[in-house]
């Protein structure tokens, strides 16, 4: 399997940062109308950083099965990337997480208060549609289009972010079984993952038993990236995360941690991440770059 060495992959992860950055900025409304303050926050939150990882999964996906519409993925990406830090921001609200920093920053309600936090949070999600759909006017297979916004909006609904995180609130503080520990991260944070995958792929015409694959790799990648946001928020430290750790506690949150201990969560990232390179590695295409990434999410340390 094709990898990059840590220089190449450190420059090809910056340029495809900036350039996803730079598309974002041009995509937020910018005008000086009434309700600027609700553009500003949502610039606000969206500029202030990230990894950028879910619109960069969609674009290795769409480019992996050879699509090749700029703008359209660019607006796609933008989508996805608006729906991410909606949930980021309205998860950091007093009425759930409670969190006063993100990304190194002052969450969204601390700098705007908690009405325009709720409602940063509103225009980010309906936004992040208004623009898949422009992208969806220019793509030219408009049936494409349409099935990558059928993934974006299920996988971000009840059946998918939404309804982990409603089945997490409701469990918070209270002992959980295996089963419903992978029924929350599944939902909450792998569907998202899920769908930059799939839904690249959608855009590019790849067949269904290759978003199904993408599928599967991103539910791998979903589960192992939120057990190492578990072992960070243990054992990273402030200054890299750009959050105080310790939340998870702070909010008698059950881990995957608190049930298993660290040992079994750092086994547990590494057997996921072996069995999304493993699909990854199943399908005819390849790219040396996806390949890298995955590999080094296991060991990120934001
Ligand atoms: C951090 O992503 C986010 C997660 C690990 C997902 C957690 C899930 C939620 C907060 C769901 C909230 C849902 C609702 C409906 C409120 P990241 O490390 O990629 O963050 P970054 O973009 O800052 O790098
Ligand atoms: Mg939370």
């Amino acid at each position: 399997m094709k990898q990059l060495d840590q220089e190449e992959f450190r420059q090809q992860m910056k340029e495809k940062t900036a350039c996803i950055e730079e598309r974002l900025k041009s995509v937020l409304p910018q005008e000086q109308s009434l309700q600027r303050t609700v553009f500003r926050a949502m610039e606000y939150s969206v500029m202030a950083g990230g990894k950028r990882l879910r619109p960069m999964l969609m674009r290795e996906s769409y480019e992996l099965f050879g699509g090749g519409e700029e703008e359209v993925i660019g607006l796609f990406m933008a989508a996805m990337e608006m729906i991410h830090t909606y949930s980021l921001v309205h998860d950091d609200l007093p009425a759930m997480d409670n969190d006063d920093y993100r990304r190194g920053k002052e969450t969204t309600h601390k700098v705007f208060g908690e009405d325009m936090g709720i409602l940063a949070g509103d225009a980010l999600l309906n936004y992040a549609y208004e623009t898949a759909l422009r992208g969806a006017g220019k793509a030219a297979e408009p049936q494409n289009a349409l099935k990558a916004l059928r993934i974006l909006s299920g996988k971000s609904g009840v059946y998918g972010m939404v309804g982990g995180q409603v089945v997490d609130v409701e469990l918070t503080g209270k002992p959980l079984s295996e089963e419903q520990l992978e029924f929350i991260y599944r939902l909450k944070t792998g569907a998202l993952l899920e769908a930059s995958l799939m839904a690249g792929a959608a855009l590019a015409g790849a067949d269904d038993g290759n978003i199904a694959c993408m599928e599967e790799i991103g539910r791998n990648i979903g589960m192992a990236f939120q057990i190492r946001d578990d072992i960070l928020d243990v054992e990273g430290t402030r200054e890299e995360l750009g959050k105080p750790i310790g939340s998870d506690a702070k909010n008698e949150k059950r881990t995957y941690v608190s049930v298993y201990g660290i040992e079994k969560a750092k086994q547990a990232v590494e057997e996921y991440s072996v069995r999304a390179l493993e699909c990854l590695g199943n399908l005819s295409v390849e790219s040396a770059y996806l390949n890298t990434l995955i590999k080094e999410l296991v060991s990120r340390k934001k």
